[in-house]
């Protein structure tokens, strides 16, 4: 009934549950696990049969009736997933009109796991993901500081963030301050940046402990403070997000000629298109390129090459909301209200031949039924 199939973006080595929690599933569901949907997490097929799930191939993991991912489906394993059926995964969906299409004309009920706001309006399961890259994100601008060959004839500017006595400290800029942007802010600060911090609500940082503990500049989000925060900077990174709608563009090329030449620019909310207007996505495999004078980082799933951490991070968040959907069916999932699994409402991003998030649905002009009017026909 369930199926767990296995990640096949590029370098997207996550697993959408691990052993410990499919052993929770198991006594009460039949869960299958598509063969090595785990190995690049550390978990063999082995460790899943351990714990009583059946190990099968790909299509037959993909035709069950409920689909268990980590990232959305690429375009060629569409045809996997069998009409009518549930995807519980990160869809990303604002920035992805096919999959959107394909969940209408295959009547796909579609979970999407990053927009569940949980019990305490906080977006519990995208939260986890959003710490690492927001680690990863200060990791990069640091590597492609370095002054190595990043591409051909492209070098690092040679910067050490901290740097010395007698020399000012680099200066990064941070566009929104949420959890990847705090995050970042909190790594980047540690390693001797001086971090300036875009938000759009300032003020909700103001009691923020990461501000005073790493010493971080938080200002308003308007065209002065970009120009000033940008002036002579060698290093950006957007962590811009307004939930189920695409990135708006915040940083605009006027802005990046501002920074150093051979400076960094880290877009990790380049899944939902991303706030630098200069921005596109990229790969694990090939993650710069060079644009404005700037390495250009655009990688949409930043903690598939940290699966070992992110797997056991994702599978632990979702593993309530899933087990609530598959023990109580849809309406019991949108009508959940526990201490451990509430506000699941949008999270339903598709049902039968809709979507239902309205923004997404207005942008992409495809046919739309709100998540509420789902459930009151159920
Ligand atoms: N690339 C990846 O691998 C990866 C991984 C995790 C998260 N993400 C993405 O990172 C982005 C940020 O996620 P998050 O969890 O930090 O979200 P969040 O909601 O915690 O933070 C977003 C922040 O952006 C601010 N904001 C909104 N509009 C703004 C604007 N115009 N200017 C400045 N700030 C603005 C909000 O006030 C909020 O503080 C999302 O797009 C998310 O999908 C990407």
């Amino acid at each position: 009934m369930l199926g767990l199939v296995k990640e096949s973006m590029d370098c997207e080595f996550r697993v959408g549950l691990v052993p410990h929690d499919v052993a929770q599933l198991t006594p009460h569901f039949k869960v299958m696990v598509e063969e090595g949907a785990g190995v690049m997490s550390g978990y063999n097929d082995e460790a899943y049969a351990q714990v009583g799930a059946k190990i099968v191939g790909t299509k037959k993991a993909w035709a069950q009736q409920v689909v268990v991912k980590c990232k959305e489906p690429l375009e060629g394993e569409y045809a996997l997933l069998t009409e009518g059926a549930t995807l519980f995964s990160y869809l990303d969906l604002a920035y992805n009109k096919p999959l959107a299409q394909m969940f209408i004309e295959k009547k796909i009920t579609s979970l999407c796991t990053e927009t569940l706001a949980g019990p305490k309006n906080n977006y519990p399961v995208l939260a986890p993901m959003s710490v690492i890259a927001g680690q990863l994100a200060a990791h990069f601008v640091q590597h492609y500081l370095l002054g190595l060959e990043h591409l051909p004839g492209v070098f690092g500017l040679g910067v050490l963030l901290g740097g010395l006595a007698g020399q000012a400290r680099a200066k990064v800029v941070v566009v929104g301050g949420g959890v990847v942007g705090l995050e970042a802010a909190k790594s980047l600060s540690l390693a001797g940046a001086r971090v300036v911090i875009l938000e759009l609500d300032p003020l909700k940082l103001q009691e923020h402990p990461y501000k005073q503990l790493y010493h971080l500049e938080v200002l308003a989000v308007h065209e002065e403070n970009i120009k000033d925060a940008l002036n002579g900077a060698v290093g950006l990174v957007g962590a811009v997000l307004i939930t189920a709608t695409s990135t708006p563009k915040v940083i605009l090329k006027r802005h990046l000629a501002l920074m150093q030449k051979g400076g960094v620019v880290v877009d990790v909310a380049c899944d939902l298109g991303g706030c630098v207007e200069t921005i596109r996505q990229t790969s694990h495999s090939q993650p710069v390129y060079s644009q404005e004078g700037l390495l250009h980082y655009g990688v949409p799933n930043m903690p598939g090459v940290v699966a070992k951490t992110s797997s056991i991070a994702y599978s632990q968040a979702s593993l309530p909301y899933l087990r609530h959907f598959l023990q109580y069916g849809l309406k019991g999932f949108l009508e959940a209200n526990t201490r451990e699994v509430a506000n699941t409402l949008g999270a339903l991003s598709a049902h039968q031949g809709y979507l239902t998030q309205e923004g997404i649905a207005r942008a992409f002009g495809l046919p739309f039924k709100s998540a509420v009017v789902v459930l009151n026909g159920l």
